[in-house]
């Protein structure tokens, strides 16, 4: 019999990737739930289990640290088991800028760093799927990176990435959603033949936790703001289906709003800024893991 195939969803504990979860265990998925607090994840996982996944497992990282992130891989990658999907969703913004431990921006950090990371770490896995010749189809595994319509106000300083100089939360937000389209951009460039897909989407504008790591007044101006967004529920539909739907099993490096295939900012479709960020981006992470 064919096994149920697997999913490593991040932010699996709240908003577009606990529903998004939700509909995958429906549709009877093994999930890799990535969360940061332990009760939390838990708590998700029993929803999971009682939606009908055949297999849960939760997996603590905080995917803002590229230590914690490459731990996170290491262990996903021992295990050697084939992987069908990333869903690559975690994020946030951070109305005060903030450095991690390790010297980065925070939004920088959790937003781009963390998809770029955690993507190279299992990349071998869902190249094991096309490995094991399980899925004769072009495609046999895929990516989907969570971004945002945000992404269409951003634009890169390339000689400062992390916005050290005059930091505005949003500002920062929407340039780490653009990073994510064209981090998309230029993975589905690199990965065209290999079996595995990339794409991105806009969720909507849901009405989810997000924003509520924030300062009184960011929170108070999301709250009213939230009376007009989409459920998460309605989001993770878009969600699934452009992370799992037959229809779009042959397509990579799209973006979509929700669930309909759209056009991203001019500065999304720059195929030299996408290599640029993918280069600076690898020598940062490559500089951290030898430093080690
Ligand atoms: N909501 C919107 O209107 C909207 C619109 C466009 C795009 N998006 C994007 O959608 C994605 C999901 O957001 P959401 O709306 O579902 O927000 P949310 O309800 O706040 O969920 C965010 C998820 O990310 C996790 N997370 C945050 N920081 C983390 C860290 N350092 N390490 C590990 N996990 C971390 C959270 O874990 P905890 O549960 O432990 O906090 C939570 O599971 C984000 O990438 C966001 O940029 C959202």
């Amino acid at each position: 019999m064919k096994e149920a195939p697997i999913a490593v969803i991040t932010g699996a504990t709240s908003g577009i990737g606990f529903e998004t979860c939700r509909l995958l265990a429906r549709a009877g998925w093994r999930l890799r739930c990535i969360g940061r607090d332990a009760r939390k994840a838990a708590a998700a996982a029993a929803v999971f289990r009682s939606s009908g996944s055949p297999q849960v497992e939760v997996f603590l990282c905080d995917l803002a640290s590229l230590a914690a992130t490459r731990q996170l891989g290491s262990e996903l990658a021992a295990r050697g088991e084939p992987l069908d999907l990333l869903l690559n969703n975690a994020g946030a913004l951070f109305h005060r800028r903030e450095v991690t431990a390790e010297g980065f921006e925070r939004t920088f950090a959790l937003n781009h760093l963390g998809y770029f990371a955690l993507t190279s770490e299992l990349l071998p896995l869902l190249q094991l799927k096309r490995s094991s010749g399980e899925v004769p189809a072009a495609v046999s595994a895929r990516i989907v990176n969570v971004a945002s319509a945000a992404h269409y106000g951003g634009a890169l300083d390339f000689d400062d990435l992390q916005m050290t100089h005059n930091y505005s939360g949003w500002r920062q937000y929407q340039n780490s959603k653009l990073m994510n389209v064209l981090f998309t951009r230029e993975l589905a460039r690199q990965l065209a033949g290999s079996g595995i897909s990339a794409n991105c989407l806009h969720p909507g504008f849901v009405a989810s936790r997000f924003g509520s790591n924030n300062v009184w007044w960011w929170k108070a101006l999301f709250g009213f703001a939230k009376l007009f967004a989409i459920s998460p529920q309605k989001s993770a539909r878009a969600v699934a289906h452009v992370a799992i739907s037959a229809s779009l099993a042959q397509t990579s490096g799209a973006y979509f709003n929700l669930d309909q295939r759209a056009t991203p900012s001019l500065a999304a479709q720059d195929d030299s800024a996408a290599q640029r960020l993918w280069r600076i981006t690898d020598d940062l992470v490559k500089s951290m893991s030898d430093s080690k």
